[in-house]
């Protein structure tokens, strides 16, 4: 089993003793929230901006949780401190899923015999080593749509993964190592579990939320961070066909950080200086942004 700690509801158990009921509705129904955030030199980055987009999710969702951002919080740090005890100085991925909770089969809040239930997942964060960063992403433009938000809204970080699930399991047989999904119209939205921009004459350009994309933490950081050293950032609808007239392409999460975009749909990506290899703007930014959070933790 992986040297993982779980805390189930306030319990911080093994991997191995972690347990959720067959009636649990994130089972039955992908019921559930959830967020993932990491740490950098043992401080958890931007942990707040996560659980706010966590209740905003549950708002979305129509879930009134049981415990308060801070309750999270609190369990978070306390199982954090539990696992560098045992295992100091390692790096942590945290994922926190929250369920509707157990309940009676049936669609209908009457079925519910629970309150919402909470999972934090705290596990070893693995790094893409530098070799990684300098191939790149080879994307496929995916002939999937992101779910319209009249459907499901990706502002909703729902535990129902299947848009993206598919996305991703058709991209990588077809031997990708990711996939891009434009919406119904076909403007360009986001990856299956990160935000896109594209650079064109020095200029950053990023899908705007209304298209129906996860409000991404990352994104929001670097545009504001390239903003700050005076960089045009426009937050539009663009067609796919943008992608392959780009100098220079770039996904960003709170695992990719800005991670480059070096292959969509096979073809070499970037102006012909640096094509399909990560461009200068992108590295450089990729540098800002990691120093940029090292001179804000807290
Ligand atoms: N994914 N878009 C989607 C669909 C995502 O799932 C994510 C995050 C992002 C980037 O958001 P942020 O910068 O706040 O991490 C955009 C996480 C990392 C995941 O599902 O593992």
């Amino acid at each position: 089993m992986q040297n993982a700690l779980i805390n189930v509801n306030g319990q911080i158990l093994k991997p191995e003793e972690a347990k959720v009921s067959v009636f649990d509705r994130g089972y039955l129904y992908g019921d559930s929230l959830y967020e993932v955030a990491r740490t950098y030199n043992g401080a958890f980055f931007r942990l707040d901006e996560h659980l706010a987009r966590l209740e905003k999710s549950a708002q979305l969702c129509r879930m009134v949780l049981s415990q308060s951002t801070a309750d999270y919080k609190r369990e978070i740090l306390r199982t954090a401190k539990a696992f560098w005890e045992k295992s100091p100085g390692v790096e942590l991925y945290c994922r926190i899923i929250v369920s509707r909770g157990e309940g009676r089969i049936g669609l209908g809040l009457s079925s519910l015999t629970s309150p919402t239930l909470y999972t934090i997942y705290l596990l070893p964060l693995e790094e893409p080593t530098a070799d990684k960063i300098q191939k790149g992403l080879s994307l496929q433009l995916s002939p999937r749509w992101r779910n319209p938000p009249k459907a499901l809204p990706a502002a909703m970080k729902s535990g129902n993964s299947l848009n993206s699930l598919l996305t991703y399991l058709e991209a990588t047989a077809d031997g990708y190592d990711d996939a891009l999904l434009c919406d119904f119209e076909g403007a360009v939205a986001e990856g299956t579990s990160f935000n896109i921009f594209y650079v064109k004459n020095g200029m950053l350009i990023t899908p705007s939320t209304d298209i129906g994309i996860l409000a991404g933490i990352t994104r929001d950081l670097l545009v504001q961070l390239a903003r700050r050293q005076g960089l045009r950032v426009r937050e539009v609808r663009f067609p796919a066909s943008r992608l392959f007239e780009a100098d220079e392409v770039f996904a960003t999460s709170s695992m990719k950080e800005v991670y480059p975009v070096t292959r969509i749909d096979g073809k070499p990506v970037g102006c012909p200086a640096h094509a399909g290899k990560p461009g200068p703007l992108t590295l450089k930014l990729r540098e800002d942004l990691r120093a940029h959070i090292l001179e804000t933790l807290t």
